[in-house]
């Protein structure tokens, strides 16, 4: 009997494993390996080249509308109630209400944002929202062109992707539905929240850097610059919400660390990719849209809009990126568009331009 047993034992051993080698559900994916830093240094995005290609698919850019007609008559002239596109030709406003109507609600029409009676009627939300969304439109591509979105540029598509609600927006979360208990201060953590890619991690990292546009510039520093501590350090629940942070940002841009970091030396800049550069722009540019254009919004979105806070809907890296280091894969979609690409607001109205200060070296938190 214990013969016979060992016999079986050993022959369904044996053709498990031919079974291993031999079936396609065991080969290891063709790859798509990107070395984005020195040799040696481990500085690679992988990817399955299927991967890419789905992401490519997934994030194709609309075709631009047809040029308009050239035309005198101005927009602000012909219509009742235009404020920001005043001084676009009337073709050339049409051409943008209908690319606006397919980036934006393409299922609803006109009448999303229109009582069709009365085109200059504000009496709609999504009107009044629509128009200070075209000034954000307008200053993220001016204020912010040379710091993060370059030639590409960013188009209402860019975020909506033919949806009234774009599909990545976040609200400050309310926290663990329950009283202090044992851990009382767990600093967040365990609650597994989609924005610290479903970690133990922070749940609340989003609203401690990416809403506030008043946060310090350099408040995202957790690395000692010296061997030994020198002043009072920054306690470990910061080190936790960076780190939740940096997850958020490589999953919006489905990318790893190394995209930006030399993880040899985290913090040092000299180090690190242009691309942390951008991303550190792009942190900033984060804070003044939700900040400057979301925010004051409040009273003007319907309460069923509104987070479980009573917060407005924001934007995070993925809201653009959606899993992709250049959006709609790097596309330059404003080109087409030229009245999106310069700012209406008058300098006293537009929010203050780009932080000034580069990315310097941590002022030695500890
Ligand atoms: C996503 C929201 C949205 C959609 C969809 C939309 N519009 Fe508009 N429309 C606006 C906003 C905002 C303004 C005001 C622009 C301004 O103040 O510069 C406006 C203004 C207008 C005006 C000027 C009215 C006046 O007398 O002041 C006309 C005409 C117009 N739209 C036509 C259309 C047509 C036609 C469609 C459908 C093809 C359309 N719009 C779809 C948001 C939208
Ligand atoms: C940077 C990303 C971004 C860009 C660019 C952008 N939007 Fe939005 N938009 C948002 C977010 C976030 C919301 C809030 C979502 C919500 O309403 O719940 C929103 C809401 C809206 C709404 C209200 C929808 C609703 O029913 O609540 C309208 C209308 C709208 N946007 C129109 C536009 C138009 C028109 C443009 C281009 C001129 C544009 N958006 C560009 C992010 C963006
Ligand atoms: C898209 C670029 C990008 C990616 C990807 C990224 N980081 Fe960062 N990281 C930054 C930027 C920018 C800063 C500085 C932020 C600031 O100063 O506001 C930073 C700061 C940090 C810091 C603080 C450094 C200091 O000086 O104390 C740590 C730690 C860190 N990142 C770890 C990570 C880890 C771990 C990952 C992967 C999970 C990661 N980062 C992915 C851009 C990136
Ligand atoms: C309003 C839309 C928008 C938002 C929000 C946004 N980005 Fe970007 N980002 C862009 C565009 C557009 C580009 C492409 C620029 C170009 O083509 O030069 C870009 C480029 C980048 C790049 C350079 C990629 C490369 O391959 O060179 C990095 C890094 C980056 N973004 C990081 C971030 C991070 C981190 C966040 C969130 C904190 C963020 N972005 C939020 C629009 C956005």
């Amino acid at each position: 009997m214990k013969t016979f047993f060992t016999v079986l034992g050993a022959s369904i051993a044996f053709f498990l494993t031919v079974a291993m080698f031999g079936t396609a559900g065991w080969d290891r994916p063709p790859l798509a390996v990107h070395q984005n830093g020195f040799r040696g240094t481990a500085m690679e995005q992988v990817h399955t080249r299927e991967g890419v290609a789905e992401a490519m698919a997934a994030n194709a850019a609309p075709a631009p509308a047809d040029p308009a007609e050239p035309g005198e008559e101005l927009a602000g002239t012909a219509y009742e109630n235009v404020q920001v596109l005043k001084n676009v030709s009337v073709n050339e406003f049409n051409r943008l209400m209908v690319s606006m109507t397919e980036w934006v609600s393409p299922e609803q029409g006109c009448t999303y944002c229109h009582n069709t009676e009365n085109m200059a009627d504000d009496s709609l939300y999504q009107k009044k929202v629509a128009r200070r969304m075209l000034q954000m439109t307008q200053h993220i591509n001016s204020t912010w062109k040379d710091n993060h979105v370059g030639g590409s540029g960013v188009t209402c598509y860019t975020c909506h992707r033919g949806q009234p609600v774009p599909a990545h927006v976040w609200f400050t979360e309310p926290g663990p539905n329950r009283p202090g208990g044992f851990v009382a201060r767990n600093n967040g953590q365990n609650m597994a929240s989609p924005s610290a890619g479903l970690s133990s991690l922070p749940y609340d990292t989003l609203t401690a850097y990416l809403a506030d546009k008043s946060i310090d510039n350099n408040a995202i520093r957790v690395n000692a610059t010296t061997a030994l501590p020198t002043t009072k350090g920054k306690p470990i629940q910061d080190a936790e919400k960076t780190f939740a942070l940096m997850i958020h940002m490589s999953e919006g841009l489905g990318v790893n660390c190394t995209f930006c970091h030399n993880t040899r030396a985290v913090s040092d800049w000299s180090q690190s990719t242009p691309q942390r550069v951008t991303a550190w722009h792009g942190i900033r540019m984060v804070r003044d849209i939700n900040g400057n254009y979301l925010e004051p919004l409040l009273s003007t979105f319907p309460p069923n809009r509104l987070g479980a806070l009573g917060d407005v809907p924001k934007v995070n890296c993925t809201t653009c990126h959606n899993g992709q280091s250049k959006p709609l894969n790097g596309a330059h979609v404003v080109e087409a568009y030229p009245e999106l690409a310069k700012s209406t607001e008058t300098a006293s109205a537009a929010p203050p331009a780009v932080p000034a200060t580069p990315p310097t070296p941590a002022p030695a938190p500890q």
